[in-house]
């Protein structure tokens, strides 16, 4: 029998989920509530789905009948890894793709036809895999369309020179290829009840999530003001300024305003230099009381994230998403590797316990990095504490996370911890 197409998302609190989960498996994957599902040497009946997860936590590795793979990671009653891996298909979003030097959109369709398999909010991501050459390379890029349209999702990605996945896209992608993609997650969302007016904050192409956002409600006829601050280098630099200007125009609420930090001997009549106190003061009256969402560079959100505090926002009201982790990746290896080479006595451990290895966890290393270090597999890809995909159950023992954007109450509650995060000073077990 043919593998049906589809795949699921986790949006909902944990009273909702059970019978989203199974209307959804039924739906998606053509079965009937009689059907078993088996973890493990066990078997389940699928009504009983939720009940048995959060009873057992046991380790699902597959969802064993007509041979779909469900998920990989633990499954308990507070982890439901509904992030399931499905195929969408490239179509050439529009005539040019090219939205600035450096940065494309890619349109992204339902192989089989209709509507995009998932549901998703605005400011939520993708994660693609990408297999070249024997490996597979697993990178978020957040839907920068409308959520109120399903006929399709775009993502609009930077190329990065030496990049493994952004260079794939850009140079290697036509339409019609096939996409493992999976399905929609992230924390880093508006829909427009949350507050009455949202300020944006972009830098670069950071300003993706906050382009669905834009797009989303204005698309909705959203009535609140809607503040759009954008930096970057120069105006050719300036991702989506022809459809901000025209939304601009039909949405009299929106107000966008950009900053170039090299605007020196261009024709660049606006706002010139970085974020600064003066500028969002200047274009957002009562930021004091404002929502901001912000996401950029890691120097330019933290240096705006200070400002706005000092500038009265409260703490919690700043929400913000990084790309990636601050500094180079290959200073990063180097230290790591200068750590490792001879570890001190006092130096912790982590165990491995699925794959029965342990390596040492110097000061300022994550369980990530050392588990890298001894060859144990661990998911990943932006390394920051956004994604989720490198999510482990902590067995013994206690981090510290400087991010953990990726993890709900729940996981947090239940052990859960982000490898790419996690560091510690005394020994650890992790499932890994
Ligand atoms: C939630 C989320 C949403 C995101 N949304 C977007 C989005 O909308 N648009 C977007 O463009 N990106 C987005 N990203 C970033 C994206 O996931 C990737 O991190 C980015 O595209 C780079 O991936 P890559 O595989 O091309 O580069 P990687 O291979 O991961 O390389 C990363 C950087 O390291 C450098 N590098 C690689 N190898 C070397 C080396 N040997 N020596 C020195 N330097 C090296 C590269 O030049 C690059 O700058 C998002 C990330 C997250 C977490
Ligand atoms: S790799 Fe993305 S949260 Fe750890």
């Amino acid at each position: 029998m043919a593998r049906p197409s589809g795949w699921l998302q986790d949006n909902g609190s944990i009273a909702q989920r059970r019978e989203i989960l199974i209307g959804k498996l039924l739906q998606f994957f053509g079965l009937e509530r009689r059907d078993h599902l088996r973890i493990g040497h066990r078997q389940f009946r699928l009504s009983n789905y939720t009940v048995v997860a959060i009873k057992t936590g046991q380790l699902a590795r597959r969802f064993c009948r007509k041979g779909i793979i469900i998920t990989q990671q633990p499954l308990t009653a507070f982890q439901f890894h509904l992030t399931h891996w499905g195929r969408c298909q490239f179509r050439q979003p529009i005539a040019n793709n090219d939205e600035t030097p450096g940065i494309k959109t890619f349109r992204l369709v339902n192989p089989t036809g209709g509507p995009v398999p998932f549901e998703f909010l605005p400011g939520q991501f993708l994660t693609l895999a990408v297999a070249q050459a024997g490996s597979t390379t697993k990178r978020s890029y957040t839907i920068a369309s409308s959520a109120e349209q399903r006929g399709y999702v775009e993502i609009t990605v930077k190329r990065e020179e030496k990049g493994v996945v952004s260079r794939y896209l850009h140079d290697r992608v036509a339409p019609g290829d096939l996409q493992q993609v999976a399905a929609p997650q992230g924390r880093f969302t508006f829909t427009g009840a949350e507050a009455d007016g949202i300020v944006l904050i972009g830098g670069g192409v950071g300003i993706t999530p906050l382009m669905s956002v834009v797009r989303s409600l204005t698309d909705r006829g959203w009535d609140k003001d809607i503040f759009l601050l954008f930096a970057c280098r120069t105006s050719a630099d300036f991702v989506f300024r022809e459809e901000l200007e025209h939304l601009q125009k039909r949405h009299p609420n929106l107000h966008v305003v950009a900053t170039m930090s090299r605007a020196d001997g261009t024709a660049w009549m606006g706002p010139k230099g970085r974020m600064t106190k003066e500028l969002i003061t200047q274009w957002v009256p009562d930021i004091a009381r404002r929502r901001v969402h912000l996401c950029g560079p890691a120097t330019m959100m933290d240096a705006t994230r200070a400002m706005l505090l000092e500038l009265g926002v409260p703490g919690e009201q700043i929400r913000t998403e990084a790309f990636g982790p601050a500094g180079s990746k290959g200073d990063r290896q180097a230290t790591v590797q200068a750590a490792m080479v001879e570890p001190s006595p006092a130096t912790p451990v982590v165990a491995f316990t699925i794959s029965s290895r342990s390596a040492p966890l110097p000061a300022g290393t994550s369980v990530l990095e050392a588990a890298e270090h001894v060859g144990v597999a661990i998911d990943n890809s932006c390394r920051a504490g956004t994604c989720g995909q490198c999510k482990v159950r902590l067995r013994k023992g206690s981090v510290t996370m400087a991010v953990q954007d990726a993890l709900s109450p729940e996981e947090k509650a239940s052990g859960i911890v982000l490898a790419c995060q996690a560091q510690a000073t005394t020994n650890l077990e992790v499932e890994a």
